[in-house]
């Protein structure tokens, strides 16, 4: 039997058929951790933003949206595997949770804003692993400009500045090309408008990779950032790409994004605009800047986990256990006349139990008593 109603952020919603959240999603809903002070995913934002720093910058907007924000108005077929109760959280057949945050693109391009990051936690159904959880977080990035020659001219002109900061930057870029086939300009815009937006959208992103991974690869001469375009297809923009990354080793996917449709701009009030957006996962990205090995620690409020980071620093993350810390109290009398270094005893320990005591302390000594204290995990 379903309750009639659920509590979600304090409100109450009426349930149906569709209703199918969760007891512990509903728990992550208050949390933000994109804007707790010193948490990962905090910094992580910050440094996004700071790439940005004249765009807007948006970050406490509610995560319950109508299922015609999250898809409708981003030209989702109707059949999307994505609508299922399956794959998202829904309040009920009318409000469900965003699985991104470009559920917001059309609703901020209306408000007027034309160059802004929103970050958000997104909901998704999914598998239990390391690498996947039912709740993770989204910056997503967009600009608009008038589809004129004032609008060219401002792309143009970044888009020189661009070039010329990537040219003295040590980055190898593997590209695409802006148009092709499978990744058509819309019918409604020039093609020559597209290139260029397109090519605007390359270069900011190209820009914002060396601005998160650039200082970390050690990028010297025989060494630069390494970053991959990949043709892709998203409802709502054409053409659409991925960005991979080269870190550590392995080819990391980064994010997706692409030239917004005419449909996406004229559901959102702007048809005399032309734009791109981009939107990435900053669990994956944070995952491998901190080396966090288990995309649940973001969750944690251990304060062995939180302790770890301040605002604004990325360093790297020491592994601690599972397990809270075990104290064992252990007393032990010596024959009269005996004697035994502290030293003694804690070899005794370290050749019984090995590296699992951390820590071995004398914890007092009277006429012929020791007792020692041993802390393990
Ligand atoms: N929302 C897409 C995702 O979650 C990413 C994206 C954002 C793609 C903006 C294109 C434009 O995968």
């Amino acid at each position: 039997q379903r309750p009639s109603h659920v509590t979600v952020l304090g409100e109450q919603y009426p349930t149906d058929h569709m209703t199918n959240i969760s007891p512990t999603i509903v728990s992550k809903l208050p949390l933000k951790l994109h804007t707790q002070p010193s948490h990962p995913l905090s910094t992580l934002r910050a440094l996004i933003e700071s790439h940005f720093p004249t765009y807007a910058h948006l970050s406490s907007l509610s995560p319950l949206v109508t299922p015609y924000q999250n898809f409708d108005l981003l030209s989702f077929p109707a059949d999307h595997p994505g609508r299922s109760v399956t794959d998202s959280y829904y309040i009920n057949k009318d409000l469900m949770l965003r699985t991104h945050t470009s559920a917001h693109e059309v609703d901020v391009f209306g408000r007027g804003e034309t160059k802004w990051l929103l970050t958000a936690d997104v909901y998704r159904r999914d598998e239990i692993d390391g690498s996947h959880y039912p709740v993770f977080h989204q910056t997503e990035g967009a600009r608009i400009v008038s589809a004129n020659a004032t609008g060219m001219k401002e792309l143009e002109e970044d888009n020189e500045r661009l070039v010329a900061h990537l040219e003295r930057s040590n980055i190898e870029i593997e590209d695409v090309p802006h148009l092709s086939p499978a990744n058509p300009c819309q019918p409604a815009h020039d093609p020559k408008h597209t290139e260029l937006i397109a090519k605007n959208l390359k270069l900011s992103l190209n820009s914002l990779m060396l601005h998160l991974f650039g200082g970390r690869v050690g990028a010297t001469a025989g060494n630069p950032l390494k970053v991959r375009w990949i043709e892709a297809s998203f409802p709502w923009t054409t053409p659409s790409f991925e960005v991979e990354v080269f870190f550590r080793g392995k080819w990391l996917e980064i994010l997706g994004c692409g030239v917004v449709r005419q449909a996406t701009l004229d559901n959102a009030n702007v048809p005399d605009k032309l734009g791109w957006a981009f939107g990435l996962g900053l669990e994956r990205i944070a995952m491998v800047l901190y080396s966090i090995p288990d995309i649940r620690l973001f969750w944690s409020r251990d304060p062995r986990f939180l302790s770890q980071f301040q605002q604004g620093e990325i360093t790297t993350f020491k592994p601690y256990s599972k397990y809270p810390a075990c104290f064992k109290d252990v007393s032990f009398w010596l024959p009269q006349g005996e004697t035994l270094h502290e030293n003694d005893f804690c070899d005794l320990v370290r050749d019984v139990a090995g590296d699992v005591v951390e820590d071995v302390k004398l914890a007092s000594l009277c006429s012929g008593m020791s007792k020692l204290a041993l802390t393990c995990e």
